[in-house]
């Protein structure tokens, strides 16, 4: 259509197959749906039947130009919906908006409707953009079934936080049609140039990186000020594990250092739990002499106290003056005895980011760098999204705000360019 002025060129000509359930986001179905055919893709909508509910199939079947798919078979002639052909024929598959029931049906592979069971049948990437309210996005469960569903290769566009329908303010409205096309259209990009995983390929994917040994720095490590207080940072550890997670999931062995978390351990991941700077440096630098590379995503505490008092420290009205001394800089050591070894670095930067980044690039001889900067939103710390730009000595790659499960997988994808 028209390619030349498309905000989303991988989308022309592509196949999508447009899943929606029933959430009150279903309205941006149609927004949605819209911005993919004016891309140039072909869409066919298949909707679960409590999303009828919300929006009507005559909208989708207008926007898309294709009937909408809701049951097995056509109640009129009887005719059947093949969800194997319907998954073989797409490129994508995108269920936006996602439920927590649906999304709960994947994990478990429940497949009582349509949309199920070509989810099932699906070859192609697959994509979610959950919606719903904070409560039920926050609840354990459906923080697992998504952390199962990235395990397994589905690419998870992340809710929003803002006003929800239920009058709430949260995290769980899902994204604005504008930023799912562009996530499934980089998707697609890449796909061009990648091997796309979905469950189906994990085998193919597990095979790339069979026989290397990676160690994976991740968390905050906590410096004790004496048996009750400490000092640390306000890392989660997320992105750290996200990355040993691909990293296994690619066939590695991983060995996992990990600092202060509450996450569980990635599937296929061996993981030593440490505490301080000093307790991480000897497990990196142990697990390292046997490793092909290291991806050093912890926040390691610069500073410890240089004394650790034995008892709780009494608090009377004087001030307390405690001396700090500097921690070993585990990835610099890493890097001056890195030799052909691949090691990635993170930097996390309030200011002067790049300039910053790339001194420590040379410092600590990273053959890469992914830059965080707290300036952007959904960046750095604690959420479930990251903006990151790698920086090499080649120079300097921005990537869009991505799940950190994606931003993961790219990290993973980078480090096999330099493997291999
Ligand atoms: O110097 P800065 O702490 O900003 O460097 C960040 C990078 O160095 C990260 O990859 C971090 O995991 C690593 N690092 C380390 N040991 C330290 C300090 C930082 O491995 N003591």
């Amino acid at each position: 259509m028209q390619s030349g002025r498309s905000a989303y060129p991988a989308l022309e000509g592509r196949h999508i197959l447009l899943g929606i359930t029933g959430s009150i986001a279903a309205y941006k179905a149609a927004v949605l749906c819209r911005l993919l055919k004016t891309a140039g893709a072909d869409v066919r909508v298949v909707m679960t039947p409590l999303a009828k509910q919300f929006i009507t199939p005559l909208t989708m079947a207008t926007l898309s130009k294709n009937p909408i798919l809701v049951e097995f078979f056509d109640p009129e002639n009887g005719a059947w919906n093949s969800h194997v052909s319907l998954g073989e024929w797409a490129d994508c598959l995108l269920i936006a908006p996602a439920t927590a029931n649906t999304l709960a049906k994947m994990r478990t592979g429940v497949a009582d409707n349509l949309l199920l069971t070509t989810y099932l049948s699906a070859r192609c990437p697959v994509v979610v953009a959950p919606a719903m309210d904070l409560d039920m996005y926050a609840h354990a469960a459906t923080q697992e079934n998504l952390r199962m569903l990235a395990d397994r290769g589905v690419k998870i566009v992340e809710p929003a936080e803002g006003e929800l329908a239920s009058g709430l303010t949260g995290k769980g409205r899902m994204a604005e049609p504008e930023e799912i096309a562009a996530f499934v259209d980089s998707l697609l990009a890449r796909a061009e140039t990648h091997i796309e995983t979905h469950d189906k390929t994990c085998d193919e994917k597990k095979k790339r990186l069979q026989g290397k040994r990676f160690v994976v720095t991740a968390g905050a490590t906590i410096e004790a000020i004496d048996p009750v207080r400490f000092i640390s940072t306000h890392s989660t550890g997320k992105m750290g594990y996200a990355i040993a997670g691909e990293l296994a999931r690619c066939g590695a062995e991983v060995i996992l250092v990990s600092g202060r978390t509450n996450l569980p351990t990635p599937a296929g991941v061996e993981r030593h739990d440490v505490l301080s700077a000093d307790e991480m440096f000897d497990a990196t630098v142990e697990a390292f002499a046997q490793a092909d590379g290291a991806v050093m995503c912890a926040a390691v505490a610069d500073y410890t106290p240089a004394e650790v008092s034995d008892t709780k420290i009494k608090k009377n009205d004087d001030e307390l003056t405690l001396t700090l001394r500097r921690t070993r800089d585990i990835a610099a050591h890493l890097g001056a005895r890195k030799g052909d070894r691949v090691l990635v670095g993170f930097a996390l930067e309030t200011d002067h980011e790049a300039a910053n980044a790339e001194a420590k690039l040379a410092r600590k001889n990273f053959d890469f760098v992914v830059l965080n900067s707290l300036r952007d939103a959904g960046a750095g710390f604690r959420g479930d999204t990251n903006k990151v730009t790698f920086i090499d000595r080649a120079g300097c790659e921005e990537l869009p705000l991505l799940a950190k499960t994606e931003v993961a997988a790219r990290i993973v994808e980078k480090i096999e360019t330099l493997l291999f």
